[in-house]
């Protein structure tokens, strides 16, 4: 029979590399419950309309990257989620969480988000995002916490020389101030732009400023800032996030031009990037998404969060040649060198285990030569031989493997001898 492959741009994460999976999700869930945010669990997919209106419809994302999938019994539209904040947005509104005594609301993610995009280094068709979404102010000091959430997890897992990237989008008004002048200056120009550039022109402006053909870059170098349009307000929101990150001693570049490729932004947005990373050198993104809950029902709430992948931190860290702290390897193996001591040794190895020793033995009636072999291979602490003397006598011979310090003791002694070593 033909082998069936895994899909395009999927992984398979194999033990040997969960470990360092499990490291970095403990991290973003340790900095979570320090900056105080509380993890949501949102359904896999979501009906199609949300990211429709959410993420919004002329964003590549919706136009040509979702998994959608239409229930031929009831004719419902789903959709795999390509990204997080819309579903978190969507229960928010539905728990009523502007309700909450506990406002801001402070929520965080961890899961698969699904995107049929070109599969390179870094780019995937099922990624694993952790994002934080608080809701409910409009502080500027929360759109820097925000950026610090995701800041801190980097350099707590040893990162360096990452830059934050800022801008503002301003509000709706801002950018319908500044669309009218924008389009005059890429109408100038339209004939000379890119094919996608040209049909971003009429439906998202704004968008032709992040595009990444030289051509396109130098077309539009002297367009009209969003900067220069946005209201005192807005420009005063913006200055003081520059402030607080300043005061938390956070780098950053203004980038006039960082447009964000989902349409909810307004005011704060920003990505964090790495030089080393390549193609996709965008390790973070996020923003202020001031309209988002009122187009999805709720109340005019603000909001502000950010997404990144674990994938690209991996990947981030890799470059980078950091070794993540992961200890591995088992307490003890159990070697058996009679079939009678294996009836004994298979109690023992539960005794272990329920006593909170990681414990192995041998299930393929290996010779004992093999068997510290495999004990070796697991990179257990311990060896625990018990042959015929030592069943005659109930005992084991207790090895440590880094000294090769060696001694008997009583079989009923070995759960309390090694689970007292564990607490060492
Ligand atoms: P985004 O920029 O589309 O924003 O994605 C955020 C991050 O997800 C990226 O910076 C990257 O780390 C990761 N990412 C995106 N696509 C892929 C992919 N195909 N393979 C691997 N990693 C990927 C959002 O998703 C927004 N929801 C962020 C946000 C939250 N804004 C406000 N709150």
């Amino acid at each position: 029979m033909a082998k069936i492959q895994i899909p395009r741009g999927t992984q398979d994460i194999m033990p040997g590399t969960v470990e360092l999976w499990h490291y970095v999700e403990a991290k973003a869930r340790d900095l979570c419950r320090r900056y105080n945010y509380h993890e949501i669990r949102t359904p896999l997919f979501e009906h199609t309309e949300l990211f429709q209106r959410g993420v919004g419809e002329t964003t590549d994302i919706v136009e040509k990257e979702m998994y959608s999938v239409t229930n031929p019994r009831s004719s419902d539209e789903l959709t795999l989620r390509p990204e997080g904040t819309a579903g978190v947005v969507r229960a928010y509104v539905e728990h009523k969480l502007y309700g909450s005594p506990n406002q801001p609301v402070k929520l965080y993610y961890l899961g698969p988000m699904f995107r049929h995009e070109r599969p390179q280094a870094g780019r995937y068709r099922q990624f694993v995002q952790f994002g934080v979404e608080a809701i409910g102010s409009s502080d500027p000091a929360i759109d820097a916490e925000v950026i610090a959430v995701a800041i801190r997890l980097y350099q707590e897992l040893g990162l360096t020389g990452l830059s934050v990237e800022l801008n503002s989008v301003g509000t709706v008004e801002d950018r319908a101030n500044h669309r009218t002048h924008l389009l005059a200056h890429l109408n100038g120009v339209r004939t000379q732009l890119c094919g996608d550039c040209q049909s971003r022109i009429d439906r998202n402006p704004l968008r032709v400023l992040d595009c990444k053909n030289e051509k396109c870059r130098s077309l539009t170098k002297d367009a009209p800032s969003i900067l220069d349009y946005l209201s005192e307000e807005s420009a005063a929101h913006f200055e003081a996030v520059q402030k607080y990150l300043t005061a938390l001693n956070i780098p950053f570049t203004v980038n006039p031009r960082l447009v964000r490729g989902l349409d909810y932004y307004t005011l704060t947005a920003f990505e964090i990037k790495m030089a080393e990373i390549g193609a996709v050198e965008t390790l973070c993104g996020g923003g202020r998404y001031n309209g988002l809950v009122a187009e999805l029902g709720g109340e005019d709430m603000p909001g502000i969060g950010f997404a990144l992948s674990i994938e690209r931190l991996l990947l981030a860290l890799e470059k980078q040649g950091i070794q993540l702290p992961i200890t591995s390897g088992i307490d003890c193996y159990l070697v058996i060198q009679t079939p009678e001591a294996k009836d004994q040794a298979f109690i023992l190895l539960d005794q272990l285990r329920q006593a909170g020793v990681s414990a192995e033995m041998d299930y393929l009636d290996r010779k004992m030569k093999a068997q510290l072999k495999a004990a070796d291979r697991l990179a257990a602490r311990y060896t625990a031989i018990i042959g015929e003397t030592e069943l005659a006598n109930g005992t084991v011979v207790l090895k440590e493997m880094a000294t090769g310090e060696q001694r008997e003791l009583a079989a009923s002694e070995l759960v309390n001898a090694l689970a007292a070593s564990d607490k060492k």
